[in-house]
């Protein structure tokens, strides 16, 4: 038996479906029943549980052989990190408890690093958690940029004529789509091929930097001049928060892209075909990139 957290969400849903595929026995984990059921049509087995519950999760985790766990995002929270804690606090008292002997953890770039990542300190703090129980056997899947993180420039676009954000436009990203990283993690825990404690970094198909996800963008969207341009903290705090981020998050966000930026979060790993995976950013614009701002330009 496996379970899966974050189950109805991005990388979640992928590993249940796939392992389901594989006619593995899968205990789906999330908050609404109703997000669970096309896994339960499957034959999975249904958990409604928040992450913040230790001892429910526990009752998730009992009987299962290896535990996908996660961190969902909670970008409205005031205290990011205090949520974060909270989360991995629950996850390793219900590991330990169910006595879990293999985990893989979606964890990121930049998760090596202890302070001034932002978000990704909590990730950094999930794998210390981690690393401490003795007799464990965790992979921790250090992912590169999401392709998802562009979906909002859909808006943008829309709005402004522009793709805009915070990062260097020269800055070259590990650029991955969250079903390659799904496929990953669920041929990761299927094989359990793994001891002791280890990151593996998954850094997409290939780097790419924001004038080149424009011009990728640009010629979907039948506008080839479409360009990047790099925004200052002043302009982008006052539209993360009206956007309906916690004063927090903004914080710990710009302090993200400025360990991007300047090179304190990056690989740790060269590219190789293990740390490689198929879906180009080309395929994810065509597939759910331009469905999306076709959609908003449809209701706009
Ligand atoms: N964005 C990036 O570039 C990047 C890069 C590397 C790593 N990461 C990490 O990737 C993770 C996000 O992965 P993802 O995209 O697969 O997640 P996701 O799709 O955003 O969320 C996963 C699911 O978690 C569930 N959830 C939310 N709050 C919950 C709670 N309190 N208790 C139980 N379930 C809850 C939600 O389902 P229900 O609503 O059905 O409960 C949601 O579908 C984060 O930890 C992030 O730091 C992100």
């Amino acid at each position: 038996m496996f379970a899966i957290t974050g189950a109805s969400g991005n990388t979640g849903s992928v590993i249940a479906e796939r392992l389901l595929a594989h006619g593995q026995k899968v205990r789906v984990i999330g908050r609404d029943s109703n997000r669970l059921t096309r896994f339960v049509q499957k034959g999975a087995d249904p958990v409604t549980a928040s992450l913040t519950d230790a001892e429910a999760l526990a009752r998730a985790f009992d009987g299962t052989s290896a535990v996908y766990a996660m961190i969902p995002p909670n970008v409205t929270v005031e205290d990011v990190r205090g949520y974060q804690e909270t989360v991995s606090d629950a996850l390793v008292s219900a590991i330990r408890k169910a006595a879990v002997t293999h985990v893989v953890m979606l964890s990121s770039i930049g998760a090596d690093k202890r302070e001034r990542t932002g978000p990704v300190v909590g990730l950094h703090y999930l794998e210390e958690r981690l690393n401490a129980i003795d007799g464990l056997n965790a992979v921790y899947v250090r992912a590169g940029y999401f392709m998802e993180n562009t979906l909002p420039q859909a808006e943008v676009i829309r709005n402004f004529g522009i793709v805009g954000g915070p990062l260097r436009p020269d800055l070259r990203l590990p650029l991955i789509a969250t079903r390659d990283i799904g496929a990953a993690a669920a041929e990761i825990l299927r094989t359990r091929n793994f001891t002791g404690k280890q990151a593996r970094e998954l850094l997409g198909q290939r780097d790419l930097d924001y004038r080149q996800i424009a011009s990728e963008i640009g010629k979907a969207i039948g506008r080839p001049d479409l360009t990047y341009v790099q925004l200052p903290e002043t302009q982008l705090r006052p539209t993360f928060i009206k956007m309906g981020m916690s004063a927090n998050m903004t914080d710990l966000l710009l302090e993200m892209c400025d360990a991007m930026n300047s090179g304190h979060m990056v690989p740790l790993e060269s590219r190789s075909a293990a740390n490689s995976t198929p879906t180009a950013f080309e395929t994810f614009v065509a597939e759910e990139f331009v469905p999306r701002f076709q959609a908003r330009s449809a209701t706009a």
